[in-house]
């Protein structure tokens, strides 16, 4: 072997460093550069230290120069790759690669806990303010007969009052309801009287602007019993008001016009966002109608089977998103639908 010519050593050295490097260049932990230190540039029989045992055995001076040379050079070259794989992968197991690494005696990140949204809350804070009143939560349909939505509660074909609803039509016969009044009649039907209910559920109307949505939520409230009077329904919204907005909050009352109530009224609560300044939300006023109601009129009980002369009623419907806004100030409803999360995480 001796006498081999030197080029043939010289690239035969070079051939096997290649090979380290590619091994170096492969290797995911630190133990297995290790082992290719050893293989490669161990100091008896290193795969590459071998070929600088070979350099004494050169005759010509020159060529066993540049042969040393050439060996000192890969070998060099070899053991900073190793260094150079050795930092990075020690960087990724306790650096910057920290994220992936999980170290379990940490204690756990806090967990990010979702909350109702306030559509929600304010409708179980509803539920639960009327249970405590004893009231009972009914439900009906979404899609609804025209003559419960209208009709039976004192709108017949052709009254005027029916443009001012809004209504998605869904054939001759039905309508997406417009509010939540026909489970009046629906209600007395069913549990006759006397009977205490609350409807909370969707509505539909075609109106879209800051206060106003396509679809909606009201609370629907019914108390029928014998010697009910505008003071019980009275009473029974303060104790409502006062429970949802807190006694700083003003109130009043307004006679209003309802078909299926008489008389009517409506509740207004001193505007959340200006204090009753007046602002965009309370269009200037300082007060916002949170809801409606009044006397069931005698028709509306008639067409739900209860005989007005035994027994009188009161009714109210509350718009959910209003409540919300006022409850949590709110400027404009539409945020309770974008789904934009940096509002919905708010608390
Ligand atoms: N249904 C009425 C509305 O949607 C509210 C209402 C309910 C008024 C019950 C009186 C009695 O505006």
């Amino acid at each position: 072997m001796t006498d081999q010519p030197e080029e043939a050593n010289g690239a035969d050295a070079h051939a096997v460093s290649v090979a380290a490097l590619d091994e170096v260049a492969a290797a995911t932990e630190t133990a297995s550069l290790d082992a290719i230190r050893a293989r490669y540039l161990g100091r008896g029989d290193g795969l590459l230290t071998v070929f600088r045992k070979r350099i004494g055995t050169i005759a010509d001076p020159e060529a066993r120069r540049a042969m040393g040379q050439m060996v000192n050079a890969l070998v060099e070259r070899v053991t900073d790759a190793i260094e150079e794989r050795r930092a990075t992968l020690s960087a990724t197991a306790d650096g910057d690669g920290a994220a992936d690494a999980i170290d379990l005696t940490w204690p756990p990140p806090p967990l990010r806990r979702g909350h109702l949204h306030p559509v929600s809350r304010v409708f179980r804070d509803v539920r639960r303010i009327f249970a405590q009143l004893g009231y009972m939560a009914v439900s009906g349909p979404e899609v609804e007969y025209d003559r419960y939505n209208f009709t039976l509660v004192n709108m017949p074909p052709g009254h005027p009052s029916r443009d001012t609803q809004d209504t998605f039509f869904v054939d001759n016969d039905r309508v997406l309801r417009t509010h939540t009044s026909p489970v009046q009649v629906r209600s007395m039907i069913i549990r006759g009287a006397p009977q205490r209910v609350i409807v909370p559920g969707k509505a539909y109307r075609r109106d879209y602007d800051a206060t106003h949505f396509p679809m909606f939520f009201q609370v629907e409230g019914m108390c029928i019993d014998s010697g009910i009077a505008l003071s019980d329904l009275k009473g029974t919204l303060e104790f409502f008001a006062r429970s949802v907005f807190g006694v700083d909050r003003a109130i009043r009352l307004r006679p209003h016009h309802f078909e299926f109530t008489e008389p009517s009224i409506e509740l207004d609560v001193s505007c959340a966002v200006c204090g009753g300044e007046g602002c965009k939300l309370c269009k200037g006023s300082g007060w916002l109608e949170i809801l409606g109601g009044g006397m069931i009129h005698p028709n509306v009980l008639r067409n739900g089977n209860v005989d007005p002369t035994r027994f009188s009623g009161f009714a109210f419907g509350m718009g959910v998103e209003r409540i919300a806004m006022l409850a949590y100030g709110i400027e404009d409803g539409r945020l309770l639908y974008d789904n934009d999360v940096r509002f919905v995480r708010q608390r």
